[in-house]
């Protein structure tokens, strides 16, 4: 079910989270919460804090949507895999949901002199803050290199597409008829792949990139690998595995043509 909402987001030529978007709503209503009752707490006006009060409640709404959207995206784009950020916005988002029901419960009494309402206005604007640093630190591969990674290849990425199937044309005709078509491999890595390894990198574990993998050396060590993922001292990690029902032998062949020819 949540594939075909995202096939059919895909055919309106949208590709994108969809919780990115929908998550600026309640950022910008938390921190509009917390400037209407500082403004109310300055100047001693009432009806500002009461103003602040109905905005969280807004913003308490706005977090349901942005929380079920993240955990769409969460199991369509990184198969629901509990990687570090993920833990740390799970407890930041439950504490966020506390703390503005919380505000709207108590913010109905609160008087524009109460400091308290004050603190935990600014606490909600800190969730916020933090929700959204580990949520880019995902999307962009922070702290993994990739990021930097992604900014020197992607000239080279968008090259490599046209330049593969010529190279393959070149090539001996032995390897021709095993070769895989690395501009089908790189629609299937944008599909399945690209979410944990945005350009070649690793969102996981950074020592651990696509690009110039060992795992690369030959089709068959690639595609040993993709059918049973392991770390490199043979332990289980993270990565879900591909068996043959989801990554056929040829759809492979093409995943190898386009990793082992990108990111030049
Ligand atoms: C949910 C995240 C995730 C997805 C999706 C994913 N990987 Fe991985 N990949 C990882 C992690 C994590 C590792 C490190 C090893 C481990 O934990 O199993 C890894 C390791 C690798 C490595 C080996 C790197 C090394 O040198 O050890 C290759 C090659 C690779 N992935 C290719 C792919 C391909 C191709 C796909 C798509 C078919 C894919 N991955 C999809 C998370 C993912």
């Amino acid at each position: 079910m949540i594939d075909a909402l995202y096939r059919m987001l895909n055919s309106l030529g949208f590709t994108d989270p969809i919780h990115s978007p929908l998550t600026h709503i309640p950022i910008g209503l938390v921190i509009g919460a917390f400037v209407f009752f500082a403004v109310a707490l300055i100047f001693k006006r009432e009806r500002l804090a009461l103003t602040a009060r109905h905005v969280s409640i807004l913003a308490l709404i706005f977090v349901f949507p942005t929380i079920v959207s993240g955990v769409l995206d969460w199991i369509h784009f990184y198969h629901g895999v509990f990687m570090p950020a993920i833990k740390v916005k799970i407890v930041l988002a439950a504490l966020l949901v506390v703390l503005l029901v919380i505000g709207v419960v108590l913010g109905g009494k609160a008087k524009p002199r109460d400091g308290w309402m004050m603190v935990i206005y600014a606490v909600c604007v800190l969730l916020v803050v933090g929700l959204g640093y580990y949520g880019a630190g995902i999307i962009y591969g922070r702290d993994t290199g990739a990021a930097a990674l992604s900014a020197a290849a992607s000239p080279a990425a968008v090259s490599a597409a046209p330049r593969a199937p010529t190279k393959a044309a070149d090539a001996p005709t032995e390897t021709a008829a095993t070769a895989g078509d690395a501009k089908a491999g790189r629609r299937l890595f944008a599909d399945g792949c690209e979410g944990c390894h945005p350009n070649g990198g690793n969102v996981f574990v950074s020592s651990l990139p696509v690009h110039g993998s060992k795992r690369l050396a030959t089709l068959a060590d690639f595609v040993a690998f993709i059918r049973r993922p392991s770390m490199p001292d043979g332990s289980a990690g993270n990565m879900p595995a591909y068996p043959a029902s989801t990554v056929s032998a040829s759809a492979a062949k093409d995943l190898y043509a386009y990793v082992t020819t990108a990111w030049k």
